[in-house]
């Protein structure tokens, strides 16, 4: 193809936002997000469980107010809010609201009760969670030039980059704070400035309760020296090429995301206190009760699946509390709840 049919240069964050949410964007397509990614949402029911917990815990610090939130924002298919609204004990359900907050249309399939939205609702009371929400907030890319000058990266439809101006203004400023790039050519970085407001955007919405941002993430100590823009495809890793053929996404600084009072730690550690530990089942259950035994190993799978390190255990959980005491996963874990078979059974 010749340069001009592949179209004008722009900054990554721009090229990335039409590729995904333009017109004819990826998210906007007959297909829809889903075929690019699989998430923890889909890795287990235990997420959606796990979840549902800790929605009770932030229930019991509200006082169990008349009308409790759950928003699932960039809520995909909205599998994470069914799957929490599903697994809450009567007393509490009967008092829930939950919401998908997406840019793609709502699947028709979806529980009536579930309200679609494009915007996260005013004024929430509860739980907003949002898994793999940010990576998919478009950024610009910065990379030093032969100077040592971070320069934005400027790219086309077809994938080929080009370095345009040096990186200035708030973009630079988040740089030097968050992501200070060493004066070493072709170094790169991602400026999370907008996912920092977005972020604080939807923490705004919430008024008494608690917001969660769950992404694979990075902090100023491990922040990788050629960043983490990336494409899938199929669920498939690519070449990121913004011509809406491929889902966009790079890794998020989630403590540069945090605000006062937040604070970050692993999917493991969260799952952990939530009561999953991935923990095999004792073998006597075998002989005693062994479709419990079966089950009860399906999920201790899943669970390590969950928690794994190297894998979705090393994810960063962005707590961020709203009027209430941030204890809400710093107790020791349930009884195992999560596991289907009783109590006693376990160890
Ligand atoms: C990787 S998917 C995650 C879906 C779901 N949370 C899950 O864990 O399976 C990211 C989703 O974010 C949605 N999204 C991105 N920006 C959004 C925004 N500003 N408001 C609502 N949804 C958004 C996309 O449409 C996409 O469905």
């Amino acid at each position: 193809m010749t340069e001009v049919s592949q179209g004008e240069w722009s900054g990554w964050r721009a090229a990335a936002e039409a590729a995904l949410y333009g017109a004819d964007g990826l998210y906007r397509g007959a297909e829809g997000p889903a075929a690019h990614f699989r998430t923890s949402v889909h890795a287990s029911p235990l997420f959606a469980r796990a979840v549902a917990r800790l929605l009770c815990r932030v229930d019991e610090a509200l006082g169990r107010p008349a009308a409790l939130d759950f928003v699932d924002m960039a809520a995909g298919r909205g599998e994470l809010v069914a799957g929490v609204l599903a697994a809450l004990p009567a007393d509490v359900a009967a008092r829930a609201r939950g919401y998908a907050v997406e840019i793609a249309d709502r699947p028709e399939t979806l529980d009536h009760r579930i309200e679609w939205l494009a915007e996260p609702p005013k004024g929430v009371t509860g739980l907003l969670f949002a898994n793999e929400w940010l990576d998919n907030v478009p950024v610009e890319v910065a990379e030093v030039d032969s100077a040592g000058v971070p320069r934005l990266v400027l790219v086309r439809r077809d994938g080929r980059e080009r370095l345009g101006e040096p990186v200035s203004g708030a973009e630079a400023e988040w740089l030097a704070r968050w992501w200070p790039l060493p004066a070493e050519e072709g170094l790169r970085a991602e400026i999370g400035l907008p996912r920092d407001e977005e972020w604080a955007s939807a923490v705004a919405a919430v008024d008494r309760g608690l917001a969660v941002a769950v992404d694979y993430a990075h902090t100023a100590d491990t922040r990788p020296p050629f960043g983490t823009l990336t494409g899938f495809r199929q669920g498939r890793e690519t070449a990121p090429v913004p011509d809406g053929s491929c889902d966009i996404t790079a890794h998020v600084a989630l403590d540069a995301c945090t605000l006062p009072g937040g604070r970050v730690l692993t999917q493991r550690e969260a799952l952990r206190a939530l009561g999953i530990t991935g923990a095999r089942p004792p073998l006597e259950l075998a002989s005693t009760r062994p479709a419990a035994y079966v089950r009860a190993l399906a999920s201790a799978g899943e669970a390590a699946e969950l928690t794994a390190v190297g894998g979705l255990g090393d994810f960063g959980w962005l707590l961020q509390p709203v009027g209430v005491p941030d204890a809400l996963l710093r107790e020791p874990p349930g009884a195992g709840l999560l596991v289907d078979v009783p109590d006693h059974e376990e160890q």
